[in-house]
């Protein structure tokens, strides 16, 4: 089905500047890149996109790794976005992501993951509206 997601290369990308070689990886499989934007999260923002997460032992961390530096937002879209998006991104800790995912071949820890990437349609729609709304 076509749809878009929301998918954000997180601080730790940025500084070991695999921006390009992530990209890349949504283009060759065929993913249209609607935005893209350089920039930090806002505190707001970052709440906002972690709600769900509030009160969780890792919640603090999280917070303040994603306002720590730059990041890239981007929308994409194209057949299957939101679950092809995050099968290319692979598990959340790339400890355990497989190689050829870009968890796996771009991260080491779970506090420094090098991507989001929204988990449903509905979510998409929400974190779309966070920072492009
Ligand atoms: P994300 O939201 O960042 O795309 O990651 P995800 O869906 O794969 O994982 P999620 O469960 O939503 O967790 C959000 C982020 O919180 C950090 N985390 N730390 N220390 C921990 O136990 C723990 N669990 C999650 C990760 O950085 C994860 O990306
Ligand atoms: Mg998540």
């Amino acid at each position: 089905m076509l749809e878009s997601t929301y998918v954000m290369l997180k601080p730790d990308a940025i500084k070991a500047r695999h921006i390009g070689a992530i990209i890349s990886r949504f283009e060759t499989v065929g993913l249209n890149i609607e935005r893209l934007e350089l920039g930090e999260v806002t505190l707001q923002q970052a709440q906002a996109n972690y709600a769900e997460h509030q009160g969780k032992p890792f919640y603090d961390g999280l917070i303040c790794y994603i306002t720590s530096g730059p990041v890239v937002k981007m929308v994409l879209s194209g057949e299957n976005a939101v679950n092809t998006a995050r099968k290319l991104m692979g598990p959340t800790n790339p400890a355990e992501a497989p190689a050829g995912t870009i968890r796996g071949d771009f991260g080491l820890i779970l506090d420094a993951n090098v991507i989001h990437g929204s988990d449903s349609r509905e979510s998409a729609a929400r974190e779309i509206d966070i920072f492009f709304g």
